[in-house]
């Protein structure tokens, strides 16, 4: 499977149809259900500044699926999300990426690079996320379950990967357009019009035509190390944003990593890629660079960060993804990046805003956060703790909610109402320990009795198989492909009860939002890959045409056209003629 899939994203119209038609026959949104929706604690506040702007929750999506398309920055907002790392944008916009991209069976590895949207399209994304999160926050229905009221979020843009294409027209182009989105929400205002009563009546709502006036850059991806200080120069000269850079694990070097990985955390069968290590920003100059660019942005009156860490190359000996070359995230890379976080703070002394340092550097996080070690992440300083391999686990955008939660009940079993001071007693109980940070004390345990949950050991649990072969109708119903897939390209029909389908729930895939990235092939017990052998809607006639295989052409929820048999054709239409059938509510996106 190497085939391109290009996305077409719903218009903001058909996303306001799908949740005014979802939540009132079943409670949910993009299927997320209520009791995965975050309602803030009342006794716990765990917001923070990110580079001084409030947000009243510490996690997000990193940049990955789950910041590229605007039901998905919706999903993750509804999660409790309040910083948004969104997808990362750069100048060749037409990408070819192999397929498929995804492989969470044990820790994460994926083959992705940047947007598969055209920047104008990728711009309507993030604008129509933020439209969506505006109208969402004050739509009635919701009220209930967003406690005293969601709380501020900051969307933070992402770019790549050299001072070239970030100078050139149309990056500067999509940086303007976020910066003022004015002209783009005039001209989607008119979807909300006409879109359900409930949402219609919010079509004067005054929208922030400020959508992120923040940016975190990426150097992955052959980012030359000697243009970072330069491109990060650019961003605050020339479009006066406050800026963070997101560093690469190889700045711990090659030793390090693979001392770490292979040999401490028992991962043998993982062959990281030294040459990358040769090409990559080396300690010593990182440590020039973030002592210099702080000090540049200070002087300039803007803020700067950096973030720990993009995943770490390493060479594909799988054989589930195409390319020679793969990306590992998850479990391993936390180890790696807190390691790096206690080598930063303790290389550049006061600097860095962390515990036992108290400098002005705010430290961002991604790598292998879950529930399990949010609350440790959390105290070691990082504002925010970012997540993507995780959300690609069964439970998707619903494990969000239960990080929250846990978080607040930790913070709150230790006497505590908000991060800060709950951070100064995690750091006094540290130093009492014996250790000179809350993230050396962290890293000691992750590198030493608490191993396991980042060891090889820890990870090597394959998700669950029967002996069966997939069919386009029936399935053990797991529902894991609709909650892993980060496009919420799936979904579930209940079985009509007077169908001669054997199992109780139908799962259909809209065709449009798929980019074949495989997740759902992973996490499937059944043998075949659901995103091709379950039914596959189209709603646009031309991509309906341009693709290849079985496919229904599907308007005003009725099938109008068919590749496939005809009888499954009937199933079809009947699926989506059945009560709360078919998502979109027979709209055409
Ligand atoms: C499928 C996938 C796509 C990603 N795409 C991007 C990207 O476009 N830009 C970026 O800076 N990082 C990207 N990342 C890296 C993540 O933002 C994150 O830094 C990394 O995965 C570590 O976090 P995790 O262990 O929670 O996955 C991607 C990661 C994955 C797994
Ligand atoms: S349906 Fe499956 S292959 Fe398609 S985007 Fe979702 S998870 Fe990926
Ligand atoms: S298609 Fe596979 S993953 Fe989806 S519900 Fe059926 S068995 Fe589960």
């Amino acid at each position: 499977m190497t085939s391109v899939a290009p996305l077409t994203p719903m218009s903001l119209g058909a996303l306001l149809h799908r949740i005014d038609h979802e939540w009132s026959t079943r409670n949910r949104i993009f299927d997320l259900p209520t009791a995965r929706i975050w309602s803030p604690e009342p006794d716990v506040d765990l917001g923070f500044e990110f580079l001084g702007r409030p947000c009243a929750t510490p996690i997000g999506p990193a940049a990955g699926p789950h910041s590229q398309m605007t039901q998905n920055l919706v999903l993750a907002w509804l999660g409790g999300s309040r910083l948004f790392e969104l997808k990362t944008v750069q100048v060749i916009d037409d990408l070819e990426i192999a397929r498929p991209c995804i492989d969470m069976q044990t820790v994460g590895y994926n083959i992705e690079w940047s947007q598969e949207l055209s920047v104008p399209a990728s711009v309507d994304e993030y604008v129509k996320a933020s439209m969506l999160i505006r109208m969402l926050s004050e739509w009635e229905p919701l009220a209930e379950h967003l406690g005293d009221g969601p709380g501020e979020h900051v969307f933070d843009m992402s770019v790549g990967y050299d001072l070239a294409g970030i100078s050139g027209e149309k990056v500067a182009g999509f940086i303007a357009a976020m910066l003022d989105a004015g002209p783009v929400i005039e001209r989607l205002r008119p979807e909300i019009g006409s879109a359900p009563e409930s949402f219609a009546r919010l079509a004067d709502v005054d929208f922030g035509t400020r959508i992120a006036d923040t940016l975190t850059l990426s150097t992955f991806h052959g980012c030359p190390p000697h243009e970072i200080e330069a491109i990060t120069r650019h961003l605050i000269d020339v479009h006066g944003l406050d800026v963070i850079v997101k560093l690469n694990p190889t700045l711990l070097g090659y030793e390090t990593v693979s001392a770490i990985v292979n040999d401490e955390l028992g991962y043998r069968d993982v062959s990281v890629k030294e040459q990358a290590f040769a090409d990559d920003l080396q300690f010593e100059r990182g440590i020039e660079l973030i002592g210099d660019l702080a000090d540049y942005a200070r002087e300039r009156g803007r803020r700067f960060g950096i973030k720990l860490t993009n995943t770490l190359v390493v060479d594909n000996t799988r054989g589930v993804m195409p390319d020679d070359t793969m990306y590992l995230s998850g479990a391993p890379l936390h180890v790696l990046a807190s390691t790096l976080l206690e080598r930063l703070s303790d290389a550049l002394p006061g600097r860095l805003a962390v515990p036992g340092h108290d400098g002005e550097v705010m430290v961002s996080f991604s790598a292998g956060v879950t529930k399990e070690n949010l609350a440790d992440t959390i105290a070691m300083g990082v504002n925010p703790a970012t997540i993507c391999s995780d959300l690609l686990k069964p439970g998707g955008y619903g494990r969000l909610a239960p990080m929250l939660r846990a978080l607040a009940t930790t913070v709150s079993e230790d006497g505590f109402a908000d991060l800060d001071s709950w951070r100064r007693h995690r750091q006094e109980r540290a130093v009492a320990a014996g250790h000179r940070t809350t993230c050396a004390e962290h890293v000691a345990a992750i590198r030493g009795e608490g191993r396991e949950p980042f060891a090889l050991s820890g990870n090597s649990k394959l998700p669950r198989e029967v002996d069966h072969d997939l069919e386009m109708f029936g399935c053990v119903a797991c529902n894991f492909c609709v909650t892993v897939c980060p496009n919420d390209a799936f979904f579930s029909i209940r079985t009509p009860e007077d169908s001669d389908l054997e199992s109780r729930q139908q799962y259909l895939v809209l065709a449009e939002l798929c980019n074949e990235c495989g997740n759902c092939l992973t996490f499937c017990p059944e043998r075949g890959d659901p995103a091709m052998i379950k039914p596959r809607l189209y709603s646009d006639v031309s991509v309906f045409a341009a693709h290849e295989g079985q496919g229904f052409l599907v308007s005003a929820g009725r099938v109008v056209d068919y590749r496939g048999g005809d009888l499954e054709a009937a199933t079809v239409g009947a699926l989506l003629a059945a009560p709360a059938g078919d998502p979109l509510g027979g709209v055409r996106p």
